[in-house]
């Protein structure tokens, strides 16, 4: 694990916290930890005042205000946010982003009917491409498929870049195989419909402020037959033990190294808040089954999805799929 975080390290052990952090700055840290556990307004309390609004972390703010707000802390984060996924999850983020990759095996196979097409695969909220490279990598070496491309999409300018950036030396860039979309998810109009083989999106939707209106574009973006892929953290463990571990670290550490490592403690606070307001497992794949999808679990009695999804790691994320249905021929 330690030769996946050479780089952050160093500067960790530059940064001598004791002295580098203030008193009152470890103080808010696991004052936030407290936080998280009080009762939160909810959108529609605030509604009730006659406007529209929606979380942002703990905070709510208008609807319009969301994704500028979003924006802003991916702006922020950008150039340090690799070396801070590293950091925040020890690596293990590598590890399920490779499991998730493997268990969508991009690329086309061999063909009974005609020469391979290649797929089109829409990473959507994408940006510095750890996604992207995994399914071309994926693609090539397993599947011998030198045809498949990816659209590395995402609301923001800076993460995108720094996708290009990584990009720029790899062979995929030279051969045509990736390409890069500035492009909110609530509004693909640049995507035609039917045009995509397979949606994925990584830690981006709990971001999104209208997570149904994105799911309806991933819908009508798909071919029929196409998936849906949604690697995302989820807001509580089962074990209530493990999990109140989890959230003393993700509350207590995170905004700290966010503080020590990228200089950023507030768009740190608020990447571990959005994980609290994201719906539970079973709301998620309801919502994926509202939107047209197929989804591998059944309704239970109470009308939520039960097993439509696979969770990482005793369920601090999760692997959620959908299928466009094929049209029904006529
Ligand atoms: C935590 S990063 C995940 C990046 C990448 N998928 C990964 O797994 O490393 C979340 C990304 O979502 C993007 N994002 C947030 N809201 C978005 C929106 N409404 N539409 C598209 N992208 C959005 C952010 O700009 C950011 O790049």
């Amino acid at each position: 694990m330690a030769s996946l975080l050479p780089r952050a390290t160093k500067r960790l052990r530059l940064a001598n916290t004791s002295s580098f952090v203030c008193t009152d700055c470890r103080r808010r840290a696991f004052a936030s930890s407290i936080r998280h556990t009080q009762q939160q307004p909810t959108p529609s309390q605030h509604a009730s005042q006659g406007e529209k609004t929606t979380h942002f972390g703990f905070a709510t703010v208008a609807e319009e205000e969301k994704a500028s707000k979003v924006r802003s802390v991916f702006s922020s984060v950008a150039s340090n946010y690799d070396t801070m996924n590293d950091l925040m999850s020890l690596g293990i983020h590598r590890l399920w982003k490779d499991h998730f990759v493997r268990s969508l095996n991009p690329g086309v196979r061999t063909s009974a009917t005609g020469p391979p097409e290649g797929q089109t695969i829409l990473d959507i909220a994408g940006g510095t491409g750890d996604i992207a490279f995994r399914m071309l990598d994926h693609a090539t070496t397993i599947n011998r498929d030198s045809l498949t491309k990816v659209i590395v999409s995402d609301i923001n300018p800076e993460m995108l870049g720094e996708g290009k950036k990584r990009f720029s030396t790899s062979p995929y860039m030279h051969a045509g195989r990736v390409s890069f979309l500035e492009a909110n998810a609530e509004d693909l109009s640049a995507v035609p419909s039917a045009s995509v083989d397979l949606y994925t999106v990584a830690f981006g939707i709990r971001n999104f402020t209208h997570k149904d209106k994105a799911l309806a574009e991933a819908f009508r973006v798909l071919k029929p037959g196409g998936v849906f892929a949604c690697l995302e953290f989820c807001p509580r463990l089962s074990n209530s033990l493990m999990n109140g571990f989890y959230k003393r670290w993700s509350f207590g550490a995170i905004p700290l190294i966010g503080q020590v490592v990228a200089g950023d403690r507030d768009s740190y606070q608020y990447l571990v808040e959005s994980i609290e307001r994201f719906p539970s497992q079973t709301e998620f794949a309801g919502m994926i089954k509202d939107a047209g999808f197929l989804v591998p679990g059944e309704r239970g009695e109470d009308g939520q999805i039960e097993g439509g999804w696979e969770d990482l790691s005793l369920g601090i994320a999760a692997i959620h799929k959908g299928v466009k249905p094929a049209q029904r021929a006529l």
